[in-house]
């Protein structure tokens, strides 16, 4: 036998290396655009990724949210759409695989997950209450917001420190939830807002363990759970590599009995539910489904549809049931850790332990030369588009907004600049190329400087904000 220094990831690391579940039916050409290009695009984006046209960018990773692949079996249920305004036969498709794989009681079809968040805030938030969750989402703290209640953030310290290895850290820290109630009531808590594969900590899991002590505790006070199921089949998944008890169990198995500890859940089904566009909102109450079915009407469309069209929900319908298979999520949540320990052996700081649905770059580690009102994680992301046509996201100070009683930046711990992966889009090698790139970026990092906002919309600013280098 030849010796060869050559060795696959997996057997550096001491493990059989796993393999995408399926093989590619399709192909979309992608190419890389010269330097110039790249430079004439950051500058007309302001700097910001999300101005970028996608026919300027090369591996996209600036989100996994309708963004993934779906199966020839979906591809064959858009055929099967029935567009019939009413009682559609794929909502019934639909509803049954939510009840079946996360086992709430009534479903209602949405558009997208805001769409939910925004039903379940105007029915569950009475104005002067408050939200505690375990980290806050941009648009989910704005749907809270926007309904008169005040998101409080109850996840364990050890969250907002990219360094900590905790293997959970979206758990809820209990006794900041009770401290909490003590200071302004159990009356005044709208309801625990709960998300799986915490995506603002870095795609962090949250514990069978936390929400079932977290059941108890909202028992003893009689305060509902809501779970933001987004990427809940990724959080069972580390569940089953890292809790006790659970390794010989499979990821549906996990997955409903982690849901069956709340009182429902919002879904932007765009991530871990395998489509491009669609969403839901289940829940147990029956008169909180009939609430939500009289609103959705008005803002989604009919309670048989929620803007959604038949084809949507169809291939919805069976992007749930693959969406909890063990191969699958294995080789995705594999593809997210392939790229991480890459930058994580090259000393690159990033957030750990390297989460589910991406790899967030730890922008203080790579400028602590740049203060937060530079933005160091928006100058990191346009770094690295320019270097390479990859496109990540700002998750830090841009992101984070205003507090709206003082109007001052929040200034977040985690200052960071996410590598979304697509579910099923990219191979190994798209992952190599990226990781090159991090590389080059960081090498470059000392002689790396600042950004100014020069627009700043109200709401939701990362989307839309304009930025200039500072000189
Ligand atoms: C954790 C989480 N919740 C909610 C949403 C909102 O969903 P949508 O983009 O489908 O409106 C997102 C989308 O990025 C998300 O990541």
């Amino acid at each position: 036998m030849t010796d060869s220094s050559l060795k696959t990831i997996g057997q550096q690391k001491g493990r059989r290396s796993w393999a995408e579940p399926w093989k590619i039916k399709a192909v979309e050409p992608i190419r890389m655009v010269s330097r110039e290009e790249r430079m004439r695009a950051m500058k007309e984006a302001g700097y910001n990724t999300f101005l970028l046209r996608s026919e300027d960018v090369y591996i996209d990773l600036l989100t996994d949210s309708g963004t993934g692949a779906m199966s020839d079996r979906q591809w064959a249920g858009i055929m099967m759409g029935d567009e019939s305004y009413a009682g559609s036969r794929n909502f019934y498709r639909m509803e049954q695989a939510v009840q079946t794989y996360y086992g709430y009681s009534y479903v209602v079809p949405t558009h997208q997950g805001r769409g939910a968040e925004h039903l379940l805030s105007q029915n569950m938030i009475e104005s002067g209450q408050y939200v505690p969750g375990n980290m806050y989402f941009t648009t989910t703290r704005l749907h809270h917001e926007l309904a008169g209640g005040t998101f409080v953030d109850v996840i364990i310290d050890q969250a907002h420190d990219p360094r900590n290895e905790h293997p959970f850290k979206g758990n809820v820290d209990l006794d900041k939830l009770e401290a909490l109630i003590k200071e302004v009531g159990a009356e005044k808590i709208a309801y625990i807002s709960l998300a799986g594969t915490v995506n603002m900590a870095g795609g962090q899991p949250v514990s069978m363990a936390n929400v079932r002590a977290l059941r108890d505790f909202c028992d003893r006070y009689g305060i509902r759970i809501y779970l933001d199921a987004t990427r809940m089949a990724e959080n069972s998944f580390f569940i089953q590599q890292r809790e006790e008890g659970y390794q010989d169990k499979s990821i549906a198995t996990i997955l409903k009995e982690f849901c069956s500890y709340t009182d429902g859940a919002w879904m932007s089904a765009k991530k871990d539910n395998l489509v491009n566009i669609g969403g839901w909102i289940a829940v147990n109450d029956a008169d909180l489904f009939d609430a939500l079915r009289n609103m959705v009407v008005i803002y989604e469309g009919l309670h048989t549809y929620g803007g959604m069209a038949g084809r949507d929900m169809e291939a919805l319908a069976i992007g749930i049931e693959e969406a909890v298979e063990d191969d699958h999520v294995r080789s995705r949540v594999g593809q997210v850790l392939y790229l991480g320990e890459l930058l994580l052996d090259w000393d690159i700081p990033i957030v750990k332990p390297v989460g589910g649905h991406a790899v967030f770059l730890d922008a203080k580690g790579f400028y602590p030369h740049i203060p937060q009102d530079q933005y160091p994680a928006q100058v990191l992301t346009a770094q690295l588009y320019l270097e390479s046509g990859v496109r990540g996201m700002e998750r830090g100070n841009v992101s984070a907004g205003r507090d709206p009683k003082t109007g001052d930046h929040r200034y977040p711990a985690l200052e960071l600049t996410r590598l979304a992966i697509p579910r099923r889009v990219y191979t190994q090698a798209h992952m190599d190329v990226v990781a090159e790139a991090v590389k080059i970026v960081y090498d470059a990092r000392e002689q790396t400087r600042g950004l100014k906002m020069v627009y700043e919309p109200k709401d939701l600013r990362f989307f839309q904000s304009r930025f200039e280098p500072i000189a």
